[in-house]
């Protein structure tokens, strides 16, 4: 018994011994390059207010793959390459899939009960869990009525009112996202539901807008109460909170009613109240509805700006729209029918069209901000904890060792025969790393091949045309914000002769 007391006591001290050595050594670890920062702000007088994507690149040139900046004393890491983000993103995901906390954001309004903000703990796995049992894999596939009938309403929307191009794909992704969530059918025009969500959204954007609110650098303020004089923070966080639970409650119990009255549709929400054993505990309760309620502010911006870019590819490159057409109507000659997602194999060109959108264009330039939970030590450098962690997708998406001519708009790239030769899938890059890679992934994927083959075997888009008649080459010109979007330029859409006019009256007879 003494001699097991005696061991045990040793091979604590031994360990703890260990770990003081290798923590002294760690911290004798330089941080990854970068450049210096200045007290207390660091480097964020550097950051430029638009155009960040060039000052990464700068900082690239000068510093290498990795770089290590301070945020007004926050450590912030931008990787600048697929193998490291894989490494420590993916691989080392045990400690890299925190996300970053902002008092008034996640604290105080609760946006960490949504799945996009919630630190890595048991709840976000479990929401995980239960979104990869409806989303993952070809889950979805049992929904593509859903999405073909969206695509059919977006394409007769958009061929009459054209100008509304943004408005009708936002109204697609919404019809798909929540018919899937909640079995419920988007209103053609000011649809309830949708308008909480936006609100929500929109409150989520001000809410993590750095430097919006000084209770993000002074963290004790939180406890100041509402009826305080000057704290508006408060009461403008209790009125987010509010919509925020309205913009999850209302569907949710929408569903909980039509089960009951044996109305429901399949559904995400539907199906798992279904499957559930006996009542659910609150924490259960919160892990579906505020999952299901996160599934719509992230995916209906993202599906939108993706759908918009391959409307502008289309104008500017006639040459690739219509060997994508011939692709399309090669498959579904003769049967009179629109394309479906089972004929995705038998459509490389219009897959390379795809794959080369995400690319050309990474929708999430920097990435959704990952934090270490630990310390760690890469390539011989310390990395602190709670360091904040970019993966620049822009710069991986643009590396020209990876993709030659990266601003190059060639869909080509992806088609070589030589799988040695073949270009890396750039979905790999855009819908993130390790375990928080998109959920919705697979069903952002097939919604925009769905529409866009459905776009190629009805229409056809062409330049805008200026006073005197002339076609207006459109020019490529971003907004760089979280989500990385073309501005507007003038395009026209009109049916397909005969056939494509045919298919949109009646796409399933022909
Ligand atoms: C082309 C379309 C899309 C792209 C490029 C995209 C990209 C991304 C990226 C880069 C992330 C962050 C991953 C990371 O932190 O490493 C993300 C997270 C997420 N996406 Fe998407 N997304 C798309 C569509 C969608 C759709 C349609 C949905 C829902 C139906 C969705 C739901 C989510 C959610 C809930 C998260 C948070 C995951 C978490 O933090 O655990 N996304 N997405």
């Amino acid at each position: 018994m003494f001699e097991h007391l005696v061991y045990f006591t040793s091979a604590a001290v031994a360990t703890w011994l260990l770990f003081k050595i290798f923590q002294t050594l760690q911290n004798r670890l330089p941080h990854p390059p970068g450049p210096p920062p200045l007290p207390l702000i660091g480097n964020f007088h550097q950051l430029p207010k638009s155009d960040l994507h060039l000052k990464l690149k700068e900082w690239k040139d000068e510093f290498g793959p990795l770089v290590f900046v301070s945020i007004l004393g926050s450590p912030v890491l931008y990787l600048n390459e697929y193998e490291d983000a894989r490494e420590l993103l993916d691989t080392r995901g045990s400690i890299y899939s925190d996300r970053p906390r902002f008092e008034m954001a996640t604290e105080l309004v609760q946006f960490n009960r949504s799945t996009v903000m919630s630190p890595f703990n048991r709840y976000h796995r479990a929401i995980r869990k239960l979104l990869s049992a409806t989303f993952s894999g070809r889950r979805t596939e049992r929904f593509e009525g859903v999405q073909e009938k969206a695509a059919l309403t977006f394409v007769n929307d958009v061929l009459k009112e054209p100008k509304q191009l943004v408005p009708f794909l936002r109204r697609m992704a919404g019809e798909v996202i929540l018919g899937i969530t909640y079995g419920y059918d988007v209103r053609a025009s000011n649809d309830p539901i949708v308008a909480m969500a936006e609100r929500s959204n929109a409150e989520f954007g001000q809410a993590v807008t750095v430097g919006a609110f000084f209770v993000d650098f002074i963290p004790i303020m939180k406890y100041i109460p509402e009826w305080f004089p000057f704290a508006t923070f408060q009461k403008t966080a209790a009125l987010w909170r509010e919509h925020f639970h309205e913009a999850t409650n209302v569907p949710y119990e929408a569903v909980k009613e039509a089960m009951a009255r044996g109305e429901a549709r399949p559904s995400y929400v539907a199906d798992h109240l279904q499957d559930h054993e006996g009542p659910m505990s609150a924490e259960d309760e919160d892990v579906l509805k505020f999952s299901a309620m996160n599934m719509y502010t992230a995916g209906a911006d993202t599906v939108t700006t993706v759908l918009k870019t391959f409307f502008f590819i289309m104008t500017a490159h006639p040459s690739i729209q219509k060997r994508a057409q011939e692709e399309v109507d090669s498959i579904i000659r003769g049967e009179d029918r629109l394309p479906r997602i089972a004929d995705r194999e038998k459509l490389p060109f219009v897959e390379a069209v795809l794959l080369e959108i995400m690319r050309w264009a990474p929708l999430v330039p920097f990435g959704i901000p990952h934090r270490l939970s630990s310390p760690d030590v890469y390539k011989g450098y310390y990395i602190p904890k709670n360091t904040i962690v970019y993966a620049n997708q822009w710069e991986m998406c643009q590396n020209p060792e990876q993709y030659p001519n990266p601003q190059e708009f060639r869909p080509e790239r992806f088609l070589d025969l030589d799988p040695q030769k073949r270009q890396q899938d750039p979905r790999q890059i855009a819908f993130g790393f390790g375990r928080r890679i998109c959920p919705g992934k697979e069903l952002a994927d097939s919604t925009i091949f769905l529409t866009m083959a459905i776009l190629l075997a009805t229409c056809t888009i062409e330049p805008g045309l200026d006073a005197s008649g002339q076609e207006i080459q459109p020019v490529a010109e971003f907004n760089w914000g979280l989500v990385c979007e073309l501005k507007d330029w003038e395009f026209r859409i009109r049916p397909r002769e005969g056939k494509g006019i045919q298919l949109l009256r009646n796409p399933h007879e022909g």
